[in-house]
Parts: C-alpha cells; structure tokens; sequence
C-alpha cells in the first residue's frame, strides 16, 4: 500500500509484530458499509461513476459474503481487516477500487469500524442484560416472601425476603443499561471524512455519510476524530462494573448454595464435581464469574493505560485497543447468558431460609424502635436491648425468650410481639423497604 516511498520489504518479525488481521478481521461488516458509504459520497461528489459505485459495492458484497462463510483468506503481509478488504477490492474490480480511498484513511476508518461496532454490541448486550433480570425476576417473584437474615459485615442484621435481596441486582442491572445507553449516545457519531488527522481537500459530504451509517452526528474536530478512544474506555468501564455486580451476585451465591448457609441449590447441569471428592458440588459458573469481572478489569487498565501517554492524533499503540474491547464484550456476553440460565434453574431452600431468618436477634433492631414507639430516645432504646441482648448471650437464652420486664421495666406484656416476623416484614413499609406487598409490586413495575 505504501510501495512508492519503500525500496525494502517489510520484516518478517515487524509483519507479525503488527499485523491485526488476525483479531481486527471480525470488523469487516462495519469496514464494509463504511466503504460503501464513503463510496456513494464520492459518487455525489462527481469522483465516482455509478458504475464504478456499482462494481464496488458488489465487489464488497461478495468479500464480505466470502468472510461470512469463512471462504476469504486473509493476509498478515496486508496487516488488517481495512488493507485486506480494499486490496482484495482492487484485484477483483481493479481502477474504481484503487480510487475507494479518496478522502479517507484508515485513521477515521478504524474509528467508524470500532464505533458501529461499539453500538451494535451495546445493543445485543442489553438484550442479555434483559434476559438476566427476567431470571432474577421469576425468582424474586417466588420467593417475594421467603424471609432471609439480611447480612452487614456477613454477620446477621435485619430480616429481608430473597425477593427483596435478588431485586437489588435488579437495580444494579437497570442503571448498568442506563450507562450502556448514555455510552451509545455518545459514540454514535461519524468520524468518517476526518482523514489521517486533518481532514481532506477533497470535500464529501460528511453527513450523507454519517446519514447512510445512521450516525446521528458527524464528528467536529479531525484531531479528535482520530485520536479518541474514550468511547472504548466508557464501554470497557460500563462493561467492568457489570462485571463488578455480576461478581457480587456470584459471591453471595456461593455462600448461599454452601452448606454453611444452605439457601439455595444450583442444578446439576450448571455445577460442577470433583474428581477426588465424590460429595462435591461445586458453583463454577459463580466463580468463574468472579474470576472474569478481573479480566473486564485488566482490559480497562489497558486502554486507558494505552491512551495516557499518547500526542495528538494517531499513533499505532492505538490498534491495542480491540483485543481488550472484544475480549470484554465477549466475556461479558458469555457471562450474562450463563448466569441468567442458571439463576433460573435454581432451587431455593424455603425451610432453611426460614431456620435461619428465625434467629430472634435479627428483630432486635425492632425491638430497639419498640421502645422508641413508647417514648424512649432512640439511644436510650438501643443501650437498653444492647443490654438485653448480653443477658440473652450471658444465660443462653434465647432473646424472644427472655422475660424482658424482669430486664428493664419500659417493657411492657406486648414486646413479645415484636418478634413476629411476619409483622416485622409488614412494618417495612416505606418506599425500598422489604415488606412482601413493596417485593410483589417491584417486581411487577420491573417487569413491565
Ligand atoms: N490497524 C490499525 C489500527 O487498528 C488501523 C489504522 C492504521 N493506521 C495507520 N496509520 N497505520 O489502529
């Protein structure tokens, strides 16, 4: 492609050294409708005929059918997907395709590719995200009113349902597509017509571009055009912090499916054995998860640790960025897909949870605004069941257990009440709070 200015070829070592063909190949269908546009601009602008916008447009059809079928060969001497497409182009349809990169470098290409490749990600992502909310959802929807200990520090706090546990991920989840939204905004805009890095004295119509790729804007600076990756950077860190809830939801899930905790079951089909140990059943699909949300997180490190350093515009560490841009998008939409499988085929373990959120500590907190409902300053109250509590501790009596009045005289005959959990849950009335009716009408809001 550059033969003019050289008079030795290419080293073998550098040709293998920075070729990207064997990663960036999987652009061609973004490459290709890139090129047509580009193409039919040139027609508008009198630097094409239509027949030659003809033959190239075929001409594309048929490589890009070629990759589809995994029929095309491709060739490290011709380093990526750009120089691969448009040299094979030329070979085939011979003039009109060496005049295909008129106004145009594979600068503001690379970063059309990337960015409608960006955009259609987000979009099957999403859908992903989708199907692993409606999995949390049935199950919260089953278990609205199973109660279970609600943890702070991993040590027993205040009792909340599964329902109302799992629809915190829920949330999680809604606010992760609302930043995979904003991110697709704000990359959905046409670089093409910038050029290297200044654009070109050949003037396409910039928009009849951006319009045919459905970009809703045409960049307005060249520089930035071309040296910007921080739409990558944005998707890399959404994607991460989806990773990073992903992997929450697995830890708790492989307390949960311990026999220490005992809540819940996964099937057969999505755990593991051991190969030594005949009783193992192993949550590999949540560790592995766990282990994955590190990937998402070393493949943002690296682009933004490629772009820190970098002048104005382009420079080559940039083609660093699409192995960890792919390398996330595909972890991630493994991830979501496995999970959401196996969120749906686990079982609960209603008695369990049950034994465990009977433990009359977790109302202690209740019993504490109890005495508030009589007067006592909230300090006062917590002080009062602090005590009552090490009393309980002391003789090994339970706490609902305990004769409260013989502890302190503001207890009267009803505290016993408090330690109802069904009446605990109803108290929790408030917006966000874990009465069964708020668990049953989120999930009903959240599923539409
Ligand atoms: N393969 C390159 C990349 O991924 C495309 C752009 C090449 N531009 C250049 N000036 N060498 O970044």
């Amino acid at each position: 492609m550059w033969k003019g200015r050289f008079q030795e070829a290419t080293a073998d070592l550098v040709e293998q050294f920075g070729e990207s063909i064997s990663f960036d190949w999987r652009l061609y269908s973004y490459d290709i409708a890139g090129s047509i546009a580009h193409a039919r601009a040139q027609v508008s602008a009198g630097l094409l005929t239509t027949e030659e916008f003809t033959a190239i447009e075929s001409g594309l059809h048929e490589i890009e059918g070629e990759i589809e079928r995994g029929e095309f060969q491709f060739s490290t001497a011709l380093e990526d997907i750009h120089m691969n497409i448009e040299a094979e182009l030329t070979n085939r349809i011979g003039a009109a395709g060496a005049k295909l990169h008129t106004a145009r470098s594979r600068n503001d290409q690379v970063a059309t590719d990337t960015r409608l490749y960006c955009r259609t990600e987000i979009d099957l992502i999403l859908e992903l995200i989708e199907g692993l909310e409606a999995a949390l959802l049935s199950q919260a929807e089953k278990h609205a009113a199973t109660v279970v200990p609600g943890y702070t520090h991993l040590q027993r706090g205040q009792p909340v349902t599964i329902g109302h546990h799992l629809l915190a991920y829920v949330e999680m989840l809604a606010r992760d597509k609302t930043r995979l939204l904003d991110c697709q905004k704000r990359l959905n805009v046409s670089p093409l017509g910038s050029g290297a890095l200044a654009g070109s004295t050949i003037n396409l119509d910039r928009q009849q571009i951006a319009d045919e790729l459905e970009f809703a804007a045409v960049t307005t600076n060249s520089m930035d055009a071309i040296a910007d990756r921080d739409y990558i950077a944005e998707l890399l860190f959404d994607l991460a912090l989806v990773g990073a809830h992903l992997s929450r939801l697995s830890e708790d899930f492989i307390l949960w499916s311990s026999s220490e905790f005992g809540f819940c079951t996964f099937s057969d089909a999505h755990t593991t054995g051991s190969s030594l140990m005949p009783q193992k059943k192993n949550p590999d699909v949540c560790e592995i998860t766990r282990g994955k949300t590190g990937r998402l997180y070393g493949n943002l490190t690296a682009i933004l640790t490629a772009i820190k350093g970098l002048p104005l515009t382009y420079n080559r560490d940039l083609q660093e960025d699409k192995e960890p841009l792919f390398d996330s998008i595909d972890t991630i939409k493994l991830t979501l897909r496995v999970n959401a499988e196996m969120i749906a085929a686990m079982t609960i373990n209603e008695a369990v949870c049950e034994a465990a959120a009977s433990d009359p500590l977790l109302l202690a907190t209740d019993l504490a605004d109890y005495l508030v409902k009589k007067g006592i300053p909230f300090r006062q109250a917590h002080e009062l069941v602090g005590k009552a509590v090490a009393e309980s501790v002391a003789r090994k009596i339970p706490l609902d257990k305990l004769d409260l009045s013989e502890v302190d005289k503001a207890y009267g005959e009803d505290a016993k009440d408090v330690f109802d959990l069904n009446t605990a849950l109803k108290a929790r009335t408030n917006p966000g709070a874990p009465s069964i009716s708020n668990v049953k009408s989120q999930v009903k809001r959240w599923q539409g």
